[in-house]
Formats: structure tokens, sequence, C-alpha cells
């Protein structure tokens, strides 16, 4: 499909691999970004993400296993006005090997990077994700406070300035947890090929953003009270993170991540286009959600 936009040229990029051991017996079948979060499949909230950074192009990374179950669901991605492709991670050797994966699909433009697993939630998120995109020579990472920090890479801040990251602190410098998306600059490729692996094994992207920390620019974005992420990671997250899209859902009659209603918004899709998806789902709640956006419009 052609995309009718325009010279907007960042890359987005759906990583979705991994083997989701934590989660088995759950995931021996299905992969992890695959499993419903409430009304939906997880992959929809990360994606819609990049769709509301206003990001159409997009390379998804998953195993070969799980990767035609992806395209079952999200086929070339002309349903939510976006082009998907896909790749194969083999072995899950580190976040930051997406953008070795991805080289080719980058063509040396900007990107974003979005975690499968990750959702985020909150008032003004679209103007935050489409000005941070729209900053071509910039790269961003994204923090938020936890009580956890342990399980995450940790960000030191000072003067609103990222001082230090570490991942997986056993002795945490802070509590701001360096969340699963980041926008980079066009250099990110090469960046990505001088890192080294872990001693877990893995090209990590605490290591990439450390790159850009020592000699070049990174800036976070904190995200604070009144915002949700949500890194799913365990049963209890998956449970935390349905009953909060569920209660949010059902209070404001909306839906959060929903692709259809964003591309919809958007002018990725027109009305027809909208119409003819709610009739895919006629008979349950996520079909009349569409067709009452039509209704509700006129
Ligand atoms: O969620 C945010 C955190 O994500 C960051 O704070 C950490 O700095 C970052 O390392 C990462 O930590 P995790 O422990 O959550 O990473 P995990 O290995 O669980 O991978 C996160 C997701 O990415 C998971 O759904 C599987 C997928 N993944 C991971 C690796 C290492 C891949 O698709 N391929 C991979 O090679």
């Amino acid at each position: 499909m052609s995309l009718k936009t325009t010279t907007f040229k960042r890359k987005g990029i759906l990583l979705a691999g991994g083997s989701g051991t934590r989660l088995y017996p759950n995931t021996i079948a299905v992969s992890k970004q695959l499993i419903p979060v409430y009304d939906k499949p997880l992959i929809y909230y990360p994606l819609s993400v990049l769709m509301l950074a206003n990001i159409r192009d997009v390379l998804l990374i998953s195993t070969q296993k799980d990767l035609k179950n992806f395209q079952n669901l999200l086929g070339d991605g002309e349903n939510f006005g976006l082009s998907i492709s896909y790749a194969i991670q083999d072995r899950p050797e580190g976040i930051a090997q997406a953008f070795l994966i991805g080289e080719k699909f980058i063509d040396n433009n900007q990107s974003a990077l979005i975690l499968g697993d990750n959702i985020f939630y909150g008032s003004g998120l679209e103007n935050i994700l489409s000005t941070t995109s729209a900053q071509h020579n910039e790269s961003t990472i994204f923090g938020y406070p936890v009580e956890n920090p342990r399980r995450f890479g940790v960000a030191s801040i000072e003067k609103g300035k990222v001082i230090s990251i570490v991942e997986k602190p056993e002795f945490p410098l802070s509590n701001i947890a360096v969340t699963g998306l980041y926008f980079f600059d066009k250099d990110v490729c090469s960046r990505a090929k001088q890192i080294t692996p872990s001693n877990r094994g893995e090209l990590e992207i605490t290591d990439l953003n450390l790159s850009y920390l020592k000699n070049s620019n990174l800036n976070i974005h904190l995200f604070g009270r009144g915002f949700a992420w949500f890194d799913t990671g365990t049963p209890e997250d998956l449970v935390d993170a349905s009953v909060f899209i569920k209660t949010i859902e059902k209070r404001q009659g909306l839906k959060i991540c929903c692709p259809e209603e964003i591309a919809w918004n958007k002018g990725w899709i027109d009305d027809n286009k909208l119409f003819r998806l709610a009739k895919n789902f006629q008979n349950n709640s996520y079909g009349q959600y569409l067709e009452k956006l039509l209704k509700e419009k006129h």
C-alpha cells in the first residue's frame, strides 16, 4: 500500500519476540504479545502508541514461530492505514538487535522502537508523542517512577538531564524506570553495530542509550502522576493492565488504544472503511464501538 503522507519519514519498530517463559503455560502456544489485555490483543497497545506518534511505516519483529499469527492479525496494516512489514529474530539476543535486523527498513531515517509488551496511557499522550516524533535530530527516552526499579533500566537525572542509566541495578540510584519506548535519530543503526553483548549475552538497549548519552544527546521525558505505564512481564502485570483498561473504558465509554479509531481520527482510513471494519465484529462490543464512532460523527 502506498501511504499518502508526506515527507514524514520516522519509521517504527515493534519488537515482539522473546520466549515469554515467565508467562508459561500461557505462552507455550501463543505469543505473549497476542494475549488479550481486556478487549484487545496486547500488541494493539504499543502499535497504537506508534500511530499516535504519527508513524505509519512499521516493522514488526518476532520469532519465526509466532510471526504468522501477527500477520494473521495485522496483515499489511491496511485496515489501520499503515504499512506493516515483518522480520524474524531467531533468538532473543537483545532489544538493541532490533536495529541490526531493521537496518534496511530504517534506511537511514529516524526511528522509534517500542516493546510489544508495553502499555502507555494518559491525558496528553498524543501531544507528547507527536511532538517528540517531529524532533528529527533528537533522541528521546521516557522515564516513569516505579516502586521496584530493580526490574528495569534506571535513569539518574539532574536538572532535567540524564546523568546515567543502569540496567537492572542491584542498588538503584533513583526510582525512574526507562520505559520501553525509544525515539532515535538516524545514526541508531551504526551505533547499534558498535555495541557488544552484555554478561547475559544480549545487545542491551541500555548500552545503546548510553552511547547517545556519551557522545551525543539523549533527552528524557518524564511521565508524571496521572500517567499509567505497564510492562506486562508477569501474570499479575497482565491482570493489573486488564483491570485498569476495563475500568477506564467502562467509565468513559471510550476505548484505549483502538487502532481503527486512531486511524480514522487521523484520516488514514475513511468512513466507508471504518464501517466495513465494524461489520467484521458485528456481534460484539468492539464492532458496536466502531459503529458508534460513525453514528456520533453524523
Ligand atoms: O519494559 C522496559 C524495560 O525493558 C527497560 O526498563 C529495560 O531497560 C529493558 O532492558 C527491558 O527490560 P525487560 O527485562 O523488560 O526486557 P525483556 O528481556 O523482558 O524484554 C522486553 C520485551 O522485548 C519482551 O516482551 C520480549 C521482547 N524481546 C526481548 C529481547 C531481549 C524481544 O523481542 N527480543 C529480545 O531479544
